[in-house]
């Protein structure tokens, strides 16, 4: 599908004109839309213990007084909220109801691992999280009811907040735009666009988010992988020292050459890179690692996979972890929840079965069971939970 939203715009145009630039609504992006999820089911997931959730109340002096409740919620946090100004958040819906995951399809011309979660919220009239801004690009689908949008058409770098709240507030917030959003409507907003969605009645928003990691986090991962691959020892030189009159400055030539260092530390890491950034983008949440790891079975050996699949069975993909792939000079690598595995040149062409498929058939199993590269793969990714058989 390269018609973005029945918009005129192919996705490539999408991606170099709006993708991380600017703001973009499209008006009945998915026609005719209906919520394949009520509000009641959105409070029932709220209230599982293993799922991230936030209760937001807007109460006392207007834009100053808000109360956030972490889930699980209870009947009895559900029975004493007033008729209006409250908004409840559900994160990580595809993963808990998998059956949504079709709403994620158009999206996918965007890398897999870029995509974080499908969050949903309800809210009835004038529920609002207040205006903020988020680091991550969102699109937001209006699934039930209407929402009227006020945004900035400008990045905010530097957001001033509210002091003293739970929530990341502006203190200031000046919209340059405003829409009603109704059922089927989606607005995309790049990174750090101030945005204050209020409801106007009963009204549910589904947004996709994306994520991407912090030059900390990259830089740790880059250690850490140096570390196991015994890299990163050439040691701080100043073969270029010069006389100082001071004994213990720390002076600007010392900075410039610890730049040049830590520059070449990364020019020489340069073969780990792809391996580091697939092993970050495929990190699992923290609030999803148990329930990722409910998945785990024990070794299976390829004999076991012939009489399974035999019997006409399948494989299901771990929707709570995450995979991508890539290939060097032939040889491959998968990547899931943040490890790495290596496959020969024979595999390579098996690596999308294994990180984009949803399910794996008897009829794939014919393809994989040619290598046994692959069906090493496989049984690994068994073991880890990446793959499971519907009843275990
Ligand atoms: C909401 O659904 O109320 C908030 C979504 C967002 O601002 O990212
Ligand atoms: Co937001």
């Amino acid at each position: 599908m390269s018609n973005f939203f029945n918009t005129g715009l192919t996705q490539q145009q999408f991606l170099d004109e709006f993708w991380q630039k600017k703001p973009l609504l499209i008006r009945q992006a998915f026609a005719d839309f209906e919520t394949p999820i009520s509000p009641e089911e959105l409070a029932g997931l709220a209230c599982e213990p293993e799922i991230e959730s936030r209760l937001i109340e807007e109460r006392g002096q207007e834009g100053k007084a808000w109360q956030v409740s972490c889930g699980p919620l209870s009947d009895d946090d559900f029975a004493r909220l007033p008729e209006t100004h409250w908004t409840l958040l559900v994160q990580d819906v595809d993963k808990h109801l998998p059956e949504l995951q079709y709403l994620l399809d158009p999206f996918r011309f965007i890398p897999d691992w870029r995509r974080d979660d499908l969050m949903i919220s309800y809210a009835p009239e004038f529920g609002t999280v207040g205006p903020h801004t988020d680091g991550y690009d969102v699109f937001l689908l209006q699934a039930m009811g209407a929402r009227r949008w006020q945004i900035g058409d400008q990045p905010i770098h530097e957001a001033k907040l509210i002091d003293g709240l739970e929530l990341q507030i502006l203190a200031e917030f000046k919209p340059d735009q405003s829409w009603d959003l109704q059922p089927g409507d989606l607005l995309y907003l790049p990174p750090n666009f101030a945005h204050h969605g209020v409801a106007l009645n009963d009204c549910m928003t589904f947004s996709v988010g994306f994520r991407a990691a912090t030059q900390v986090e990259v830089l740790d991962a880059v250690v850490n992988n140096l570390l196991e691959q015994q890299l990163g020892k050439v040691r701080y030189s100043d073969s270029n020292l010069l006389l100082s009159a001071h004994g213990s400055e720390v002076d600007e030539h010392a900075v410039e050459r610890l730049k040049k260092m830590l520059h070449q530390a990364i020019d020489n890491a340069e073969p780990i890179l792809t391996q580091t950034l697939g092993k970050v983008a495929t990190e699992t949440k923290p609030s999803l690692l148990s329930l990722a790891s409910e998945y785990m079975t024990g070794a299976i050996s390829k004999e076991e996979l012939e009489r399974l699949f035999s019997q006409g069975e399948e494989l299901h993909r771990n929707h709570y972890l995450r995979f991508a792939w890539s290939e060097n000079n032939g040889c491959g690598q998968l990547y899931m929840a943040g490890q790495a595995y290596e496959v020969d040149k024979q595999a390579v062409g098996y690596l999308t079965l294994f990180a984009e498929q949803t399910t794996l058939t008897p009829k794939d199993w014919k393809q994989i069971k040619l290598s046994e590269s692959a069906v090493n793969l496989l049984s690994k990714l068994i073991e880890e939970g990446g793959w499971f058989w519907q009843d275990t």
